[in-house]
Parts: C-alpha cells; sequence; structure tokens
C-alpha cells in the first residue's frame, strides 16, 4: 500500500487547552494505520502542547506553520527554526498560500526558509497554487512550475527526497470549492515531471490541499497522483479529522 499523509493546518486556531482535547479524542478514534502517517500543524504557541500529547504516537508528526529563515535576531513575532525544534516540530509549512497572498512572502523567501529547514534537518512541506485568475489565464502549470523552481531553488537533488510538496489552489482553499480529482491529477503530474527534472531520484509525497472534507477525500486519494492531503478547515473537529484520516 502507497504509504498516505493526513496533515492538519490548523492556522489561527486551537489554544494549547484546546490542542490537548483534540488530541486526546482523536487518539481514541484513530488508532495507528499501516501505511499512514500524520502531520499537525498548529499555531506557534499550540505546538509544545500538541506534541507532548501526541508522544508515543510514531505515525504522527508536529510542524509549525510558518519558520523565519534566521537562526534568531530582532525579528518580533517571527518563530525561527531552533524556536520551534524546541518546541516539537520536526518540520513545517513553507509557503502556504495565505502566507503569500496575505502576508506578502515572497518566493525568495519561501526558498530560503526550505533551504533553512533541510539544513536543520526538518522537513519543509512546501506549498504552491495558483490564483484563480491565474487559472482562468490558464497559467496554472506555468506558476506552479515557478514556485516550486524558486522554492527549491538551493535544494540539491539528494535533498529533494525531504521535502513534501502540497498543491493547493489558492481558489479552493477555504472557500468550499474544490479541484476535481481529475484537474489536481494534471497538476500533480505536471509538479512530478518538474520535480524529475530537478533530479528527484525517488517519488516524492506530493499532497492535494484546498476545501478536502469528508465528503471528498476518498475520492481525491483514489488519484494515483495524490499522496495525501493538507486540510485546514475540516481538520478542527477531532470526529471530523479522524473520519477523513480513516479514509
Ligand atoms: P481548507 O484549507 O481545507 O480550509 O481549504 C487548506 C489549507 O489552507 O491548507
Amino acid at each position: 500500500m502507497r504509504p498516505l499523509i493526513f496533515a492538519a493546518n490548523w492556522k489561527m486556531q486551537v489554544t494549547p487547552a484546546e490542542a490537548r482535547a483534540f488530541v486526546a479524542r482523536f487518539l481514541e478514534l484513530h488508532p495507528p494505520r499501516e501505511g499512514r502517517a500524520l502531520w499537525f500543524f498548529p499555531a506557534a504557541v499550540s505546538l509544545e502542547a500538541t506534541t507532548t500529547a501526541l508522544q508515543g504516537r510514531g505515525d504522527t508528526r508536529v510542524g509549525a506553520q510558518d519558520v523565519h529563515w534566521e537562526p534568531k535576531g530582532a525579528f518580533t513575532g517571527a518563530t525561527s527554526i531552533p524556536l520551534a525544534r524546541g518546541a516539537g516540530a520536526t518540520g513545517a509549512l513553507v509557503g502556504h498560500s495565505e502566507r503569500r497572498h496575505v502576508f506578502g512572502e515572497t518566493e525568495a523567501e519561501t526558498g530560503r526558509k526550505v533551504t533553512a529547514l533541510l539544513a536543520a534537518s526538518l522537513t519543509p512541506m512546501l506549498c504552491v497554487g495558483e490564483l484563480l485568475a491565474e487559472r482562468e489565464a490558464g497559467q496554472t502549470e506555468a506558476v506552479v512550475i515557478r514556485q516550486l523552481r524558486a522554492g527549491l531553488a538551493g535544494v540539491s537533488p539528494a535533498d529533494l527526497q525531504c521535502v513534501v510538496i502540497a498543491y493547493e489552489p489558492v481558489w479552493a482553499i477555504g472557500t468550499g470549492r474544490t479541484a476535481t480529482p481529475a484537474d489536481a491529477t494534471v497538476v500533480h503530474r505536471a509538479i512530478r515531471a518538474e520535480l524529475a527534472r530537478l533530479g528527484a531520484s525517488t517519488r516524492m509525497s506530493v499532497l492535494y490541499g484546498g476545501s478536502v472534507n469528508g465528503g471528498n477525500a476518498a475520492s481525491l486519494l483514489a488519484e494515483v497522483e495524490i499522496d495525501g492531503v493538507l486540510v485546514g478547515g475540516a481538520s478542527l473537529d477531532p470526529v471530523g479529522w479522524a473520519e477523513i484520516t480513516g479514509t
């Protein structure tokens, strides 16, 4: 069975106390399953509570939603990789569309974060995806490939296998609109072709994200190109999340 990744992005929600309660309930509902890995991306202040609550569950990992590329310094409000690691993170989202389009993160900054995470032996989950206007203008693949190249610019072919890619069309995030499995597959194929050009020798995990829920997860995961899902809204309730992770 091909390994599947289920990643929960809690965004700016879930306090430390709520994370503890969520994990306790979720773990009752989701025993470890062969060939499935679970990621949780809580807010920075809830990293440690989430990590501690998940202790002993080797099928789970915790990551930061964003990191700065500098290890320390005068960057008020930012989370460095050592700070995230100290709170239990073993990876981080990079270039999530909200970082790019709400906070103005540049593609060059995304690349610096990926490189810094790899240098620290943490897993970057690099998010790429086009805006609705870009899709309508027929630019989807060009945008996604440009974001991939920028995000992976400093990454050696050997290190590529340590990176997880998440394709998240911006128009599908939090909108209730999901790419069809066939639409997602087209973009996933383009991503894989580019990863091969960049020198990836083994199959890298490429996830899909954007309004994934209990009703559509199975059909997306049935696509051979889709190695897992990155989920925001539908990961906030432990019962609903366990339904998805048990898909
Ligand atoms: P959504 O968010 O599932 O709420 O669309 C996905 C994401 O932003 O990663």
